[in-house]
């Protein structure tokens, strides 16, 4: 679980204490399904929907039912992962830190990229921006290792696909769209504000 890099907040974030609504009934089967069929080198999933309506929640699901198995499983919010290697840009230490992260990064069976795209993403107008040329080209390397050895990758994310394009480029992005199935949360409420109305 360590070493699957899952922050503690989603250790405990399984299909079990994932409340079935009717927006995200679909999603959850989807996910679940993944998992019960699981075998090494299938295609991917690509959760989208918009923020808070439960995608980390069952990107974790999949990923702790995927350990259980003994399934090598990783978790990596994307921003910590271009964090991690940026940290190495003057520093040796954090540098080899950040190579053994990527190295795993590139191997593990099923690897799931969480909040690819962040919302920081966008100009003081509200447009898209492309994110920066270093990140592009990390996570090009990256996803261009496990897609030549057709490994199973996962990403969640609050944008569309023509909004990933316009953000990653077609050069990444064409190739996680053949490595996953899309599959959607339309109309999912954002289940913080939930959460906190219960409090
Ligand atoms: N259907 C659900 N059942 C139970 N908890 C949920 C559900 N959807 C979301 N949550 C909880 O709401 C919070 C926000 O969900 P999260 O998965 O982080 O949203 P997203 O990643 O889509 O922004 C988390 O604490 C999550 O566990
Ligand atoms: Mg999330």
């Amino acid at each position: 679980m360590e070493q699957s890099n899952v922050g503690k907040l989603f250790e405990g974030k399984t299909f079990n204490n994932f409340k079935i609504l009717p927006a995200t009934e679909n999603a959850y089967n989807d996910c679940l399904d993944f998992c019960t069929n699981y075998i090494p080198k299938c295609r991917g999933l690509r959760l989208h929907g918009r923020y808070g309506c439960g995608k980390t929640h069952l990107a974790a699901a999949i990923l702790n039912n995927l350990l259980k198995q003994n399934i090598p499983s990783m978790m990596i919010v994307t921003a910590n992962l271009f964090d991690c290697i940026k940290q190495g840009f003057n520093d040796k230490e954090k540098a080899l830190i950040a190579t053994e992260l990527v190295n795993k990064a590139k191997q593990v069976d099923v690897l799931i990229l969480d909040d690819f795209g962040a919302e920081k993403d966008r100009d003081s107008n509200g447009n898209l921006k492309m994110v920066g040329s270093w990140e592009r080209e990390n996570l090009f390397l990256l996803i261009n290792t496990r897609y030549e050895n057709n490994l199973t990758t996962i990403i969640t994310t609050n944008y569309n696909m023509q909004e990933l394009f316009e953000l990653f480029g077609e050069r990444i992005m064409s190739r996680i769209a053949e490595m996953t199935i899309s599959v959607g949360m339309k109309g999912a409420e954002n289940y913080r504000i939930r959460l906190a109305q219960v409090v």
